[in-house]
């Protein structure tokens, strides 16, 4: 996207399916004609997300979470190299746990790029993919630990008629669709990486 962000032991390296994730989620905020969403990114790493989407949609404001303080760190710097308005938040959390009953229905749009890397394809892995952070990429047993939170939990912070959109492994297209539908959203669907395979999800809250 024309960003050369910085990277660092800290924080997972950007990959060419998230430009995917970051596009999709602003075209569908465009075909909406929604001109300053809330969104929340969940696992923000180097804070490559918030920056895409803010590069995007120069009025769309982003809460950026992540487990890691040394991510928050490094998406700090990052943010405050390329962004002089303060459209960015960082907030520490494991997931949704910051968020209560006062922010039901506060986001447009919950997107992430969680750990979904499964024990099998872990020990797979190429090095250089090995030697990101372990926090970053291992999703559990089947990948799956942080989409199951984000399937069940995401639906009381999204506002009526929004959406989630993921990143998941070239695998789990599938999984991911029938757990989306099982938690209750509407108009799941997958969108396809220069390879073909389905790596984005998108999942819409009853409107
Ligand atoms: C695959 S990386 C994505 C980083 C960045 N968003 C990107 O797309 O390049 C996943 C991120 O999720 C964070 N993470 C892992 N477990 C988490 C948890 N329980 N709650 C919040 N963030 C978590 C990691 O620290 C890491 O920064």
């Amino acid at each position: 996207m024309g960003m050369d962000i910085r990277v660092d032991p800290r924080v997972l390296i950007p990959r060419p399916e998230t430009e995917l994730l970051i596009r999709t989620v602003a075209d569908l905020c465009r075909e909406k004609s929604w001109k300053d969403p809330f969104i929340l990114d969940v696992g923000t790493g180097s804070g490559i997300i918030p920056l895409g989407l803010t590069r995007l949609m120069e009025n769309c404001r982003v809460f950026g979470v992540d487990v890691s303080y040394e991510a928050l760190a490094a998406a700090g710097e990052n943010i405050r190299e390329f962004k002089s308005n303060d459209n960015i938040k960082l907030m520490r959390s494991d997931m949704f746990e910051v968020f209560g009953a006062e922010h039901k229905g506060i986001f447009d749009v919950i997107v992430s790029n969680p750990p979904y890397i499964s024990d099998r394809d872990y020990e797979k892995l190429d090095p250089w993919v090995k030697a990101e952070p372990r926090i970053a990429v291992y999703g559990g047993k089947d990948g799956m630990d942080h989409l199951q939170i984000i399937g069940r939990q995401s639906g009381r912070f999204l506002s009526p008629g929004g959406f989630i959109a993921v990143e998941v492994a070239y695998d789990q297209a599938k999984k991911v669709k029938d757990l989306f539908i099982e938690c209750g959203f509407t108009g799941v669907a997958g969108f396809r990486d220069f390879n073909n395979y389905e790596r984005v999800i998108v999942a819409w809250n009853k409107g």
